[in-house]
Order: structure tokens, then C-alpha cells, then sequence
């Protein structure tokens, strides 16, 4: 399983791979406003500053939604380095453009996705992610980690390239569920992949262990 994280913060980035287990990131629009990233040339400068922190693949949004608009952001985004994915939401212009784009040879992760219909047309587009939202799923009262894994089985039942990215994760406890459910990638924010980390067996036992060695 990959582990990308969800974030615009440089050192955010800069910390998980600090960590050693960075497989890539994730942005939105939300994302770089949060990071008070603005107008077109500063927002493409970060998404090359994110590049080279990182050696995977590197996910930047498109705002068109439109097929014309999209297809001219998406070639616009790629040709700023090489690990970027277009990230494109899943409306009837965004299928469309995940279809041409990948016929280029451009990657794409298709967002916004909530439920197995949507993610089965990414597939069939050729997108090579695609991202159901795990969080905002359980936000309307409905198993998010349950989608994940029944994206999972109908992917291999029919052998799509296409990789399940586990998003809107909100908390440590999604990613051992969204690893059990079978996704191919998570993303999060720092904070619970930093959790993972956590066990107060773990530290009793270390305690333990230094005072032994002490004695
Ligand atoms: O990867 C998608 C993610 O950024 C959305 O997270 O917490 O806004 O639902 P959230």
C-alpha cells in the first residue's frame, strides 16, 4: 500500500519524508487556500516546490469544468514536471477528459468519487486513481471504508489498472481499515499517519526495557 499525504504544507511533506515512508501527495484547491496560495503562477511554482520534496507522483486539481477548459489546465499542470497527476472531478466532462487524457499518456486521479457507479466509469476512462472519500462518506452517516472495499473487488473482478486512492481520511483508524479493505493508496493528513505510531504498550515496554538496561 502507498502512502500519499494530503496536503499543501511543505513541511508538512517535508516531515513525512523525513519519516521515510512518503509515496507521494495529494492537493486540492481547499488545500493550497489553506496554505494562502494564490493566483495561477504561484499555485503552479508549488506544485513544482512540492516535486522536488517528493519522488512519487504528485496530484494538482483543475478548477474548469468544462472538457475544453480542463483538457488546456490538465496539459498546463503536466508540463510542470513530470510526477504530476491531473486531478479531475468526476462529472460527465471530467470522464471525458480522463478518456483523452490518458490516451496521451497522461495520469490522472479522478475525485470526488462516492460510490461504486462513479468509480467504475474512472476505470473504464482509463483514470489511473481514483479517490473516494472515505470521510465525508461517514460524515452523511454511510461506511466510507465500506466503498473502498467494494471498489476493491469489482476492480478485480475485472482487472482495471486503475489504483484505489483511499481519501478523506480523518483519522488514524481509516488507514488499517482502508488497508484491510484493499486500497492501493492513502492519503492523509500528517496527523493520523503520525498516530499510527502510537501504542502505550509500546512505550511502557521501551520504559521498561531502558530502566532493565540501566539496573
Ligand atoms: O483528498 C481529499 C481530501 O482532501 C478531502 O478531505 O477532510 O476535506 O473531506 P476532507
Amino acid at each position: 500500500m502507498k502512502f500519499f499525504i494530503d496536503t499543501a504544507n511543505l513541511d508538512e511533506i517535508r516531515e513525512a519524508m523525513d519519516l521515510g515512508i512518503l509515496d507521494g501527495v495529494t492537493t486540492n484547491p481547499s488545500l493550497m487556500a489553506k496554505e494562502g496560495i494564490k493566483g495561477e503562477e504561484n499555485i503552479k511554482k508549488h506544485y513544482v516546490d512540492i516535486c522536488e520534496i517528493v519522488d512519487g507522483d504528485v496530484s494538482a486539481e483543475v478548477i474548469a469544468t468544462d472538457f475544453d477548459g480542463m483538457i488546456k489546465e490538465a496539459e498546463e499542470l503536466a508540463a510542470l514536471h513530470p510526477q504530476i497527476v491531473v486531478k479531475v472531478p468526476m462529472i460527465r466532462d471530467g470522464v471525458k477528459a480522463i478518456k483523452y487524457l490518458s490516451s496521451k499518456g497522461i495520469k490522472t486521479n479522478c475525485t470526488l468519487v462516492f460510490s461504486t457507479g462513479q468509480a467504475i466509469l474512472a476505470a473504464k476512462a482509463g483514470a489511473t486513481y481514483v479517490s473516494p472519500f472515505i470521510g465525508r462518506l461517514d460524515d452523511v452517516s454511510t461506511e466510507g471504508v465500506e466503498l473502498v472495499a467494494q471498489i476493491v473487488d469489482i476492480y478485480r473482478y475485472y482487472d482495471f489498472d486503475t489504483q484505489v486512492l483511499a481519501a478523506s481520511i480523518r483519522h488514524t483508524m481509516h488507514i488499517p481499515q482502508c488497508a484491510e479493505a484493499g486500497a492501493d493508496v492513502v492519503t492523509c493528513p500528517l496527523k493520523p499517519i503520525m498516530g499510527l505510531l502510537k501504542h502505550p504498550l509500546t512505550d511502557i515496554g521501551l520504559e521498561k526495557f531502558l530502566a532493565d538496561h540501566r539496573k
